[in-house]
């Protein structure tokens, strides 16, 4: 149930179980913010350079934007030693098994030994909410959460980005532990280290990708399955994370600003961006998607 190659595929999206749209936001509080080590290519300029007010507000304003567009927004604490733990996509998969009377989170289980600690702090919040919560922990295989495992949009489907922070041995695990088919998809650039780097599903035919980031089986794998590939520009992509933006409704994109040519795209493909400054946390490595967890 884990598909590496267009070959080896044996099913149509069509032919999956719908998966409901999920309506809960969560935000990790920012007081705790920072760029205290390096962990990928993005943070090595920025060690103490945070502007904490700044961080503050650029948050503030990108929790409005989604209580705007309708979603119902919660917000965990950010733990002091934990610099990270603001980027709350990474921690945990959150998953939604039809018929099942509570929704439920698969805990990551971080690659970087700095941000191992976080995953206890989201396993409270979703464990006092009476979400089921299951570990990989134990299989001692890395596992980024959404940071690498992305649902395709409305079919229970998973994608499942490996190579720099998580081990692809995973996603033989999660297919089983989920009972879902999960297409594997490497990555080869550094500067985008995790899948939501380069890879931004919109709905259930579109995909927005920096194809610089995939191999020619990843390439084909994503064609085969997305009617509509939009590919954004290197520069846009690298510098300002425009595939790290985020549709929560099949219809807004939540993204960087000064993303120029991919607001054009989007437009022209029938989405509406929503610009929003992440450019503090820009400087650790993540943007919009990075920085809020979906959740049913
Ligand atoms: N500094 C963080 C790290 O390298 C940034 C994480 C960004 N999150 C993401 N989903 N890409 O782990």
């Amino acid at each position: 149930m884990v598909y590496k190659r267009v070959e080896e595929v044996d099913f149509d999206r069509a032919s999956l179980p719908h998966l409901p749209t999920p309506k809960n936001v969560l935000f990790t509080s920012p007081e705790h913010f920072d760029v205290a080590y390096v962990i990928n290519p993005h943070m090595a300029a920025h060690v103490g350079s945070v502007d904490t007010d700044v961080a503050r507000a650029q948050w503030e304003t990108l929790r409005a934007a989604y209580k705007e567009l309708g979603l119902n927004t919660h917000v965990l604490a950010g733990a002091a030693g934990y610099p990270d733990m603001v980027f709350c996509a990474n921690q945990t998969l959150p998953f939604y098994q039809n018929g099942d009377s509570n929704p439920g989170v698969v805990l990551s289980n971080m690659h970087a030994d700095q941000r191992k600690g976080e995953v206890a702090h989201l396993e409270s919040f979703f464990s006092s909410r009476r979400y089921t919560v299951k570990s990989v922990a134990r299989l001692a295989f890395d596992f980024e959460g959404m940071g690498d495992a992305i649902w395709h949009p409305a079919r229970k489907l998973l994608w499942g980005g490996y190579g720099f922070r998580t081990n692809i041995q995973v996603y033989e695990n999660i297919a089983s532990l989920l009972d879902v088919k999960v297409l594997v998809l490497e990555l080869l650039d550094p500067d985008f280290y995790h899948l939501d780097t380069c890879f931004s599903v919109l709905n259930e035919r579109t995909v927005m990708i920096y194809p610089g980031a995939f191999t020619q089986e990843g390439l084909d794998l994503i064609h085969h399955f997305f009617d509509h590939v939009i590919e954004c520009p290197e520069d846009e992509s690298r510098k300002l994370f425009a595939c790290n933006a985020h549709c929560p409704d099949q219809r807004h994109v939540v993204i960087q600003k000064g993303c120029t040519v991919t607001n054009e795209l989007l437009k022209a493909a029938g989405f509406v961006p929503v610009e929003v400054d992440t450019s503090e946390y820009i400087k650790a490595g993540g943007s919009v998607f990075c920085m809020k967890q979906m959740f049913w």
